[in-house]
């Protein structure tokens, strides 16, 4: 049985992949600095969950530790030697990367190199680590794919993001460390974010607050239920990727490479407005939206779409949530426990 490593276990990808793994009896070793992001309480709440699984307690280990620590890393790869590593730790968000560049530069930077390093001297198996969506920036040419150039980010964030994959292919191919970025599209779902479309629109209808809709409504997104992220991230851990013998050098594709890196987009290939996504919404949570409509916020795309034949190819990925029974999920776990975070 393979050792994995997550770090961001607390978050809420992170916290849904754990318990994912440990289901499945694989022994996994946990961080996350629990920073106040977000209510702190709610990642705590979901490494609750994880403990609740009354698991043998030996697979199952957490560390209150930051990507920037790397004497707490080193101690922590040192006693565990981990096969795969899942880095899913970061300062997420858009918006907030103006007014706090420097976390983005800590966490996503620093911390990431960090974790490079450990994988190189730790000689990893894999490392598998969050990209995003973001990273394609003010590209307009839709479905979004792999074999796009990625050169005009809008936020520092997207920046930091396409940062990761530069550094993670120069590592692939200076150590040969097999590395897999994914690059996620608007996740959603039950113990999602709270600082996320989903969770700040269900609070406002709750509580009858106006929500502002920005570019008024002239927005999609291309939702990805959790489940099926979690599914895809498990599935390409266990698929080392290998150098590319037939890399062409003189036009390179950007989806490929001669060093064993890839990059794969994990979306739920069919964008919804935003409006749209707010009508469903109301449905399940039997209260109409109080709008506000607004102008488009800066560092924020107008529209995402990920086109996913690549991962299909890969690992044989197809999303199974619909938008309809996403976001009643989502609804349910909201009104009995979210509204509280
Ligand atoms: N949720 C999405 O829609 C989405 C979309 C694109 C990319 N991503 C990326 O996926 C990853 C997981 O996202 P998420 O939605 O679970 O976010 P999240 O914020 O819920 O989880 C990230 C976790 O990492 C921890 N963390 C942050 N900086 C850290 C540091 N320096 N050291 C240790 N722990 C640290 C946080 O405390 C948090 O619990 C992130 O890298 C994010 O950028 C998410």
């Amino acid at each position: 049985m393979k050792k994995f490593l997550i770090t961001g276990a607390a978050g809420f990808i992170g916290a849904k992949l754990a318990e994912t793994l440990l289901k499945h009896n694989y022994f996994v070793i946990g961080i996350d600095n629990l920073n106040d992001y977000y209510n702190p309480q709610l990642k705590k709440e979901r490494l609750k969950n994880i403990n609740a699984l009354k698991l043998k307690s030996t697979n199952w280990r957490f560390f209150k530790i930051d990507l920037k620590d790397l004497n707490s890393l080193e101690n922590i790869f040192e006693e565990f030697f981990p096969d795969i590593v899942i880095n899913l730790a970061a300062q997420a968000g858009v918006r907030y990367s103006l007014e706090n560049p420097l976390s983005y530069v800590d966490s996503n930077l620093v911390g990431f190199v960090n974790i490079l390093e450990m994988c190189r001297r730790f000689k990893i198996e894999h490392l598998v680590y969050a990209s995003s969506s973001s990273v394609y920036g003010a590209n307009r040419d839709l479905p979004f794919s792999e074999n796009q150039p990625i050169n005009h980010p809008l936020s520092l964030y997207g920046a930091t993001k396409k940062s990761n994959e530069l550094m993670a292919h120069s590592y692939s191919h200076l150590f040969n460390l097999k590395a897999t970025g994914l690059r996620f599209f608007t996740v959603y779902g039950p113990w999602g974010r709270p600082d996320m479309a989903a969770m700040i629109f269900a609070k406002s209808i709750l509580e009858e607050k106006i929500i502002n809709i920005y570019n008024s409504g002239n927005m999609t997104r291309d939702f990805t239920y959790i489940d099926d992220i979690v599914f895809a991230i498990v599935k390409c851990a266990f698929k080392y990727p290998e150098g590319d013998e037939k890399f062409d050098f003189i036009s390179p594709d950007p989806s490929s490479s001669f060093a064993p890196h890839r990059v794969f987009n994990i979306g739920n290939s069919n964008p919804i407005n935003l409006l749209k996504f707010i009508e469903i919404l109301e449905e399940n949570l039997g209260k109409k939206a109080l709008k506000n409509y607004a102008p488009l916020q800066p560092g924020d795309p107008v529209e995402t779409f990920a086109d996913v034949s690549k991962l299909e190819k890969w690992i044989d990925y197809k999303p199974t949530t619909n938008i309809e029974n996403g976001i009643k999920n989502f609804a349910e776990w909201f009104i009995n426990k979210g509204y509280l975070f």
